[in-house]
Formats: structure tokens, sequence, C-alpha cells
């Protein structure tokens, strides 16, 4: 998976073709339209109260892809922007490189550096009121910071393990293999195929655990999220104090396992569902459902409390999405069709629909992480 998505030379998200537009493969609340910015934006302002108005506050957006929600967050004009250092972290190298159209991009010394020594001889201190500030980065950047780490979509997108229950209470994992030649395709690239083997042991450890106090009858396959848990770790680790907010697929593992792999790891080609994720390496999106009990644990594991878990559709209402629809249906409503205003409105509400979907979007997980709040 994480070579079919992140090769620099012929991953999924490295081709960077599809990925993140609204014409590509999938599509993400944030594709949706402006209106999934401006709550995030009411959420973070929220945050920053929380957190006694830190001023620098960062705001790092995990797996930020070609920087919509960073644009869409910024000119919504949160009440934190003088403080505001925001920060879009992306692993692939052509996301980085379309953000800059979006977004006025700085230095990431200046951006995240306290950057005035007051006096010769002493520490360097950060000048308040000098956002908002955006710079991009490959990975998180080192902490400690004060602030706040959004991650939409991203966990479904970090490479997992798959195992599967035998009798006697264990695991094999389901491995990739080459297949044989003759299985090739005829452009002579290779083929692939699962290969069973017994779990090694920190592997059936994990899943073990993943699955306690639960049964899960023998043929059922899990994703074992295992980057999530380095993931987790490397994000708990940059925060002195703060939240993580990780909005994604999820299910709990029993769900998982009695819709079986087919129900939760997904393909998307062209935002429709794609094939075999062992077809063609690199030419489609490969995701899984985050099992909750993982993530959970993760976050217990990498020192963070659970503050909230919640659908998309409730986190966006308690932000107050149902009072700002109404608002557009009202200037709709008063307009004339043509007029640009009207247009707009018109689209917040289709907009709001699509991400309130109990069917869709709407029924994504939100688990808002704290450390130290
Ligand atoms: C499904 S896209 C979501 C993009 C965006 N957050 C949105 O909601 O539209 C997932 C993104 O995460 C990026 N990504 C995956 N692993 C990452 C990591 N470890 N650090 C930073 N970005 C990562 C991928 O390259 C991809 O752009």
């Amino acid at each position: 998976m994480d070579a079919a998505l992140y090769d620099p030379a012929g991953g999924f998200f490295a081709r960077a073709g599809g990925a993140g537009r609204v014409d590509g493969d999938f599509l993400t609340s944030v594709e949706v339209g402006s209106l999934f910015g401006a709550l995030l934006a009411r959420a973070v302002d929220g945050w920053w109260d929380q957190l006694a108005r830190p001023d620098p506050f960062l705001v790092v957006d995990a797996g930020a892809g070609r920087g919509r929600l960073a644009r869409d967050v910024l000119r919504a004009g949160p009440r934190c922007a003088p403080a505001l250092r925001y920060v879009l972290v992306e692993r692939s190298a052509g996301l980085r490189a379309a953000q800059a159209e979006y977004l006025p991009l700085e230095p990431a010394e200046l951006v995240l550096g306290p950057a005035v020594p007051p006096e010769p001889d002493e520490e360097p201190v950060a000048v308040p009121g000098s956002g908002p500030m955006v710079t991009a980065l490959e990975e998180l950047p080192a902490g400690p910071a004060l602030g706040v780490i959004v991650a939409n979509e991203l966990v479904d997108n970090l490479p997992f393990r798959v195992v599967e229950r035998i009798a006697g209470d264990g695991w094999n994992e389901i491995r990739v293999a080459e297949a044989p030649a003759s299985a090739a395709a005829p452009d002579g690239l290779p083929a692939f195929a699962e290969m069973a083997l017994p779990a090694d042991d920190g592997l059936a450890a994990l899943a073990d655990r993943l699955v306690e106090g639960h049964d899960i009858p023998v043929g059922a396959r899990l994703p074992v999220p295992t980057a999530l848990v380095e993931w987790l770790r490397s994000a708990a680790a940059m925060l002195r104090r703060g939240l993580i907010l990780v909005i994604d697929y999820g299910a709990p593992v029993e769900e998982l396992a009695a819709r079986g792999q087919a129900g939760w790891l997904r393909t998307y080609r062209a935002q429709r569902p794609g094939t075999s994720p062992l077809e063609a390496p690199g030419s489609q999106d490969i995701t899984a459902d985050v099992p909750l009990e993982g993530l959970r644990r993760a976050a217990a594991g990498a020192g963070l409390s659970v503050l909230a878990e919640m659908t998309q559709g409730d986190w966006l209402r308690s932000l107050g999405v149902d009072e700002l629809v109404e608002e557009a249906r009202a200037a709709w409503h008063g307009r004339a069709v043509t007029d640009l205003a009207a247009v707009a409105a018109r689209s917040r509400v289709h907009e709001a629909d699509a991400l309130l979907d109990p069917a869709g979007l709407g029924a994504h997980r939100v688990t808002i992480l704290g450390r130290k709040v």
C-alpha cells in the first residue's frame, strides 16, 4: 500500500494526477466546497479560546493535499488569524508543488521560528500579532507547539496490515506476493496475488489487542492500522498542549469483521469505486475504514485523551451549519437567479446537504483527541 500510494516514481499520490481535485479520483468534504473550511475555522477559533489564545497558535493541516482546506479556513477570517501559523503537511511532492496556486507560502523558519532576538545574546522571541502566516512541509514540524493538528481523510490512507482470524484464536497475515509470470500483464508488468502467512508475534499481539473483548469469527478479516500508531505518536510528540482532530471513515471492529474485507477496503479511480487493490498499483487510491478501537488504543498509547467522538453530521451541526444554511436559503430566495450572491447561497445549501448526508460524508467519524487539555 505504501508503494502503491506513495512511491515517488509512480505511486498514486506521487503522480498527483487526480488526487484532490473535483474532477479527480475521490471527493472529500474539502472538495465539496468552501463550507467545510468555514466551519472548521469556527472550530479552530473555539480551540484557540480553549487553549487560552496562544500567540503563536499553530494549526497543522496533515495530509493537506493541494491546500484547498487551508485556503477556505483562511478566507473564512477566523478570529485567531493574528496569532495563526498554518502549516500544510503533505507527503506528495507533486501536491506540495500545487499548493502555491492556492496560498501565499512563506519559508518554514519564518512561520515556525521565534524570529526576533529582543537583545543581542538573548533567546529569540516570537512577534505577537504577525499572523496569519502559511508554510508547507513534507513531514510534521518539530515541536513542542501549542495548537491543533487537523487530519481530514488522512488516516484511511495510512498503510495498514491485513489479518484473518484462524481457528484457535490465532491470526494469519494476508500479504501481497508477486503472481507467477504466466499471470503478468501483457505489458510485462508483474501481477500480484494474496498470500496468507502466519502473522508474526508482533502483529498477532496488535491484532489481539485490537479485538479485545470482541468475538471475531474464523475467516473474518480486519485492517490493523500500523502506520496510524506511528503517526499519532509523532503528532502527539509535537504538541506541548493541544488537540488533534481526526475525521475519516471508521467503524467498530465487530462491524468491520461482519462487513468483510470488501466492505472496509475501498479503492477509487475517477470518482468511482476502483478494482482490486492488487490491480495496477499506483493507478487508484487505496483506503480502509479505521477500526475505532484501534484509533482509541493508538491515542492512549501516544498519551492522548479522547475528548469527543461523533459523526461528521453532528459535529458540523455543533458548529452551526444549520444556521448558515438558513441564512443562505433566505439569501437565495430573496434574489434573482442570475445574481452571483444567490448562486453562491444556493451552492452553500447543496454543499451542506452533501456534508451532512447520513449515507455519505455525514457518517464520517469525528474524533477529537487532547494533549494536556
Ligand atoms: C485523501 S487525501 C485528503 C486530502 C485533504 N485532507 C482533503 O480532505 O481533501 C490524503 C492526503 O494525505 C497525504 N498523506 C498521506 N500520508 C501522509 C503523511 N504521512 N503525511 C502527510 N501527508 C500524507 C496524501 O498524499 C494525500 O494528499
